[in-house]
C-alpha cells in the first residue's frame, strides 16, 4: 500500500490540531508544575505511579470509572423500569472512583509533559473533558434522587458521549504518544556476545553510554567489575548515564527512579519495571555484552 493510500482516521486532523494548540501551554504547564510540586517523591508517588503493581495504576482505575458509568447508561437504555436503583448505584461508584483515577492520571501526565508539547496539550484536554463528563454524571445522580428521572438519564447519556471523547484522547496519549509503556520494550539488546566498547575507554565509577545493536547501554566500571544495564529509563526514557551513581544504584536524572547497577532491578519508582541488564565479559581489550535473561538458571 502506498503512503498516499493509507487510511486516515477521520479523527486524525482534530487530534493533530489539538497537539498543535500552543495556547493551552500556559495553563497546562502551571497545572503540571503544581502537580509535580504537590505529589511527594517516595511512597506516595510510587503508589500513584503503580511501582508496587508492576505497571501504571491509572489504566486499571479508568476501567472502574468507565465501566460503572457505561453500565449505568446501558441500564438506562436497555434495563427496563426495575434498573433505576442499580443505575444510581453505578453512578455513585463511578463518582467515588473518579478522584483516585484523576490523581493517578495527573501524576503520569505531569512527569511526561515537559518533554512533549503534544502530550501536554492532549493531556490537558483529556482531563478537562473527563471533568465535564463527571459534572454531568453528578448532575444526573442528583436529578434522579430528586425524582427527575428523565433529565437524569439524559445527563448520563451526555456524560457518556463526553467520556467517550476523553477516553479516545486517553488512548491516544498511551498508544500513539507513548505515555506509560516500558520505554525499553522494543530494544532489549543483543542476545549473543557483542563488542560494546574498548575496555581502556571505560572510566572508573562513571557511567558511559554506548550503543550496541542499536540499543543504548549504560556501562559502568567499578574496580575489577564492569556492569551494564539498558540506558533508556523504562519510566519516560531519560538517559540513565546522565544520572548519578549512589552506592549500588543508578539514579535517573529525570524523576529519580533507582535501579540496581548489577541486575537492573527497580529499587525506587516512579518507574514500574526494572531495566534490562547485560552479562559482561572482556575479550582482547574489548568489553562484550549480551542480554541477561532474568529467567535463566544461575
Ligand atoms: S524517566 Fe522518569 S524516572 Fe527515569
Amino acid at each position: 500500500m502506498s503512503p498516499s493510500s493509507r487510511t486516515r482516521s477521520p479523527l486524525e486532523p482534530a487530534v493533530s490540531a489539538l497537539e498543535s494548540a500552543s495556547f493551552l501551554d500556559p495553563a497546562a504547564k502551571k497545572i503540571a508544575k503544581n502537580a509535580r510540586e504537590t505529589i511527594p517523591d517516595g511512597a506516595v508517588k510510587d503508589a500513584l505511579s503503580g511501582t508496587w503493581l508492576g505497571h501504571a495504576l491509572h489504566p486499571m482505575l479508568t476501567d472502574v470509572v468507565i465501566g460503572a458509568f457505561m453500565s449505568a447508561t446501558l441500564l438506562d437504555l436497555f434495563g427496563g423500569r426495575d434498573s433505576d436503583t442499580a443505575s444510581e448505584r453505578l453512578l455513585a461508584i463511578g463518582i467515588a472512583a473518579y478522584g483516585p483515577t484523576a490523581i493517578t492520571g495527573v501524576n503520569d501526565w505531569a512527569d511526561t509533559e515537559p518533554a512533549d508539547d503534544g502530550v501536554r496539550r492532549v493531556g490537558l484536554v483529556h482531563a478537562a473533558a473527563n471533568a465535564v463528563a463527571l459534572s454531568m454524571y453528578v448532575g444526573s445522580l442528583a436529578a434522579r434522587r430528586r425524582g427527575a428521572s428523565k433529565r437524569g438519564k439524559l445527563l448520563s447519556l451526555g456524560g457518556t458521549a463526553v467520556m467517550g471523547a476523553a477516553g479516545y484522547l486517553g488512548g491516544h496519549l498511551t498508544f500513539a504518544q507513548g505515555v506509560g509503556p516500558d520505554q525499553t520494550v522494543f530494544d532489549r539488546g543483543p542476545t549473543e556476545w557483542t563488542p560494546a566498547v574498548d575496555a581502556s575507554q571505560l572510566p572508573e565509577g562513571r557511567p558511559t553510554r554506548v550503543v550496541v545493536d542499536e540499543t543504548p547501554v549504560l556501562v559502568l566500571r567499578d574496580g575489577s567489575s564492569v556492569y551494564a544495564i539498558h540506558d533508556r529509563c523504562s519510566h519516560r526514557g531519560c538517559s540513565l548515564s546522565e544520572g548519578a551513581v549512589e552506592g549500588e544504584e543508578i539514579v535517573c536524572p529525570c524523576h529519580g527512579s533507582r535501579f540496581d547497577r548489577r541486575d537492573g532491578s527497580l529499587k525506587l519508582g516512579p518507574a514500574t519495571v526494572p531495566q534490562p541488564a547485560f552479562q559482561v565479559r572482556e575479550r582482547e581489550g574489548r568489553i562484550e555484552l549480551r542480554r541477561l535473561d532474568p529467567n535463566a538458571a544461575a
